[in-house]
């Protein structure tokens, strides 16, 4: 069943109204620094770049991009207060901007950055397409977008509740989207935890060529009595989605952990014997 609940601002935004208070402490369950360093060797992140982190969160890859080119000119950009507030928090982060805003939205000048990056936020977008062209938009000529996340899960049942909770691309999808919204020699890898290389997600970086034409800005909806009313109509669709991708990770979620505890037990065995 696809029903992708949290590819959704509403649903996403519910989710991380909750999900941030543990993110933190169970994220190094679900991906981890080695994984998201190949994706930003993949997109050739070093030295003094102004940089755009979209869909930011808590800082997790915000804090490696700081590592490799500086907190100064780096913005992390997130829709949920809650999760902006943690990385706001934390002191390598203290000069980079912090903007509040829906990804599909951005808040930002024709080519404002040296690259644009992602991880684990780029599947929760309604309109991919759409998102990818407001990352091209703000990127310069000769920059580079690159998105990390995860891939359509091979095992039947897993793929069943991982695509009732969100969208889990295929390879074929992110090639896709990136090529329609215009952006130029693709590249892409697998990227995976130390603890688990069968199961991988995808780094892929396109670069926007000199002489793109920018599209147009896309802005929000004004926030009319007919937007509120529209939004109120849809609400009860909203929360029985919600539900249901909700109830699916309560499948997915703690058999991710378990794999991952028992892949980082093993790991550290096979390590200490060595
Ligand atoms: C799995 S977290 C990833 C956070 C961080 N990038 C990391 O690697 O840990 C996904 C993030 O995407 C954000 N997000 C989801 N939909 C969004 C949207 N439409 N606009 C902006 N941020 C969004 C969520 O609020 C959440 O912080």
């Amino acid at each position: 069943m696809k029903l992708e609940g949290l590819c959704s601002q509403t649903e996403a935004w519910l989710f991380y109204y909750g999900w941030s208070r543990v993110y933190d402490r169970m994220q190094p369950f679900f991906t981890s620094n080695e994984m998201r360093e190949a994706g930003l060797d993949l997109a050739n992140l070093n030295g003094p770049l102004k940089i755009l982190d979209v869909g930011a969160g808590t800082g997790t890859l915000s804090l490696q991009v700081a590592k490799r080119c500086g907190a100064e000119r780096l913005t992390l950009l997130d829709q949920s207060a809650q999760m902006l507030n943690q990385a706001k928090a934390k002191l390598p982060l203290a000069p980079c901007e912090f903007v509040l805003s829906d990804a599909q939205t951005l808040p930002f000048d024709d080519d404002s950055f040296d690259r644009v990056v992602s991880s684990g936020s780029f599947y929760y977008f309604p309109d991919p397409v759409a998102a990818l062209r407001e990352q091209l938009r703000v990127v310069r000529p000769g920059g580079c977008v690159l998105v990390m996340g995860s891939l359509q899960p091979k095992p039947l049942f897993i793929r069943f509740f991982a695509q009732m909770f969100n969208r889990f691309p295929t390879e074929e999808q992110y090639h896709a989207w990136f090529a329609e919204a215009g952006l130029t020699d693709v590249k892409a890898i697998h990227v995976s935890n130390p603890w688990n290389a069968k199961q991988y997600a995808i780094a892929i970086c396109g670069v926007k060529a000199p002489g793109t034409a920018n599209p147009p800005r896309n802005l929000p909806l004004p926030d009319t009595p007919t937007t509120r009313l529209h939004r109120l109509a849809k609400l009860p669709l909203v929360l029985a989605r919600f539900g249901l991708a909700l109830g699916a990770f309560f499948v997915i979620g703690p058999l991710q952990v378990a794999t991952a505890a028992i892949g980082m037990h093993r790991l550290k065995a096979a390590q200490a014997t060595s």
